[in-house]
């Protein structure tokens, strides 16, 4: 959901900070969450309110983070190296938006549930008080960790820091969210009067509050209603946490919508993943990136479903793989089959227990029930694939296709030694190494004769 551009709207996402938190060599804003890295969540909300800019503040792992965002339009970068604090970190958008004007809205990366119904709050509240700076505050019952909101009668005066508060002002459970809102005129000027006179000796923008305010210039908060909406990312519990709350919210939506999730907690369904009414979804399923499923399926537990493209009424048993595949309505999948990418099932087919297909088309109708491997094959309508059946697809250099016309029945056991074509309506016998073409209607039969050697059991005794 777009809003109509806000031309004096620049936004700044602070994504320089190490994360050493979470004790990974995976950069923190790049840990998957419910199916995309964490910063992308952020940068989704950001567009929401079309800004004129986006700028995203990197420096410790810059290079991973800008290779992992190269496909996001119009994304700015500056660079904070070395890093020295939040503060400090706002300063570095001067080489961005050095003669921007308007409102410089500010992000934390690692703060992903916010909304931007939230933000547009935050921004509206800002111009319309015309302070120079607005902070998002909350009332949290476990204000642990986070910077701490003093007032006096009423108006903000600082923000104290978890690790600079006395005792008595850790008890306030006001906090700093770490977004806020600021007039571009004269920011980066009161930004370089920070110093960093605290525990950390770090440039801290929260300092921003008592420098305004000394210079007569006005600090605005809005508080925000429900302080889940901050939640921030330091550490893998959180992020866990954060991950829990997204997926309940996206479930919650696709119940209100008509799907049927039998236990919502184990319904792990990316934020992108779309599900039709009627469709019931078990326990322990997992529907990935741009799935999309119809109405009227039921998805069994264990299952996994990557970018797949999943019709009405079809239904997919236990265990079963599908990634980057096609299944048409009313098809019946697994239990245990294996679709993998170019894999395009057709119309009320059946692919069944121990199936795998790779760049496989199976059609209308037709059944791949038992124990088969289909690769590089095109099937076609109303065709039977015996238990067993396998396409030789690959000859150590190259990979063959393998055709199979409508309404052709393949016996159990069959080996396809592509390329080859079976044509339409042809019989394959049990057993048979197919090596060459099978004529539209005929029977192939390619395997040894069987001898009988009457007695030769007795004998042996
Ligand atoms: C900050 C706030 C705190 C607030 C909390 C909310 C300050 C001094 N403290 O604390 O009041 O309650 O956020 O989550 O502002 N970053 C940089 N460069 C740096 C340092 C940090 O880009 O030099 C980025 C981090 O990557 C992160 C964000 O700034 O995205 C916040 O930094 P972090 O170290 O997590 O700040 P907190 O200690 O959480
Ligand atoms: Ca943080």
């Amino acid at each position: 959901m777009t809003e109509s551009p806000r031309p004096d709207l620049h936004v700044l996402v602070l994504a320089a900070g190490k994360g050493t938190r979470m004790r990974t060599r995976r950069p923190k804003l790049l840990h998957p969450l419910a199916g995309q890295p964490v910063i992308r969540h952020v940068l989704r909300t950001a567009r929401a309110l079309a800004p004129a800019s986006l700028t995203l503040v990197v420096g410790y792992q810059a290079d991973e983070l800008r290779a992992a965002l190269s496909d996001e339009p119009d994304l700015g970068f500056a660079v904070q190296e070395p890093q020295l604090g939040t503060g400090h970190a706002v300063l570095q958008g001067e080489q961005v938006l050095a003669t921007a004007t308007g409102t410089l809205l500010l992000l934390s990366g690692d703060v992903p549930l916010v909304r931007a119904a939230s933000l547009r709050r935050l921004v509206d509240h800002h111009e319309s008080s015309g302070a120079a700076a607005t902070l998002m505050t909350a009332i949290v019952p476990r204000p642990f960790g986070y910077g701490r909101i003093l007032r006096k009668d009423g108006a903000i005066t600082r923000i104290v820091e978890e690790r600079d508060a006395t005792p008595e002002q850790r008890k306030v459970t006001e906090i700093n969210s770490g977004l806020w809102a600021f007039t571009l005129d004269g920011l980066f000027e009161a930004l370089r009067e920070i110093g960093t006179n605290n525990d950390q000796r770090e440039y801290y923008l929260t300092d921003l509050v008592q420098l305004h305010r000394k210079a007569g210039r006005a600090v605005e908060t809005v508080r925000l209603d429900d302080p889940t909406e901050i939640r921030g990312i330091n550490s893998q519990n959180e992020l866990a946490e954060v991950a829990a709350i997204m997926r309940r919210a996206r479930n919650d939506e696709l119940m209100a919508a008509g799907v049927t999730l039998v236990d919502p907690d184990s319904a792990y369904i990316d934020v992108d993943v779309e599900i039709g009414p009627d469709t019931i979804v078990h326990p322990n399923v997992y529907l990935e990136g741009h799935t999309r499923v119809g109405s009227g399926c039921e998805i069994h537990s264990g299952t996994r479903i990557v970018n797949a493209e999943v019709g009405d009424g079809v239904l997919v048993r236990n265990h079963c793989v599908i990634e980057d595949a096609r299944v048409a309505d009313g098809a019946k999948v697994g239990p245990f089959a294996h679709l993998r990418p170019g894999s395009d099932v057709g119309a009320e087919a059946h692919v069944g227990n121990f199936v795998e297909l790779k760049k496989t088309a199976l059609g209308a109708g037709s059944k791949a029930n038992h124990l088969t491997y289909l690769g590089d094959a095109t099937i076609g309508e109303g065709v039977n694939v015996g238990a067993g059946t396998i396409t030789c697809n690959y000859d150590g250099v190259r990979k063959h296709p393998t055709v199979i016309e409508d309404g052709a029945f393949i016996g159990s056991d069959v080996q396809l030694i592509a390329p080859v074509t079976v044509g339409r309506g042809a019989y394959v016998a049990a057993g048979s190494s197919i090596t060459d073409d099978v004529p539209p209607g005929s029977l192939a039969i390619a395997r040894g004769r069987q001898v009988n050697k009457d007695g030769w059991a007795d004998r042996k005794k």
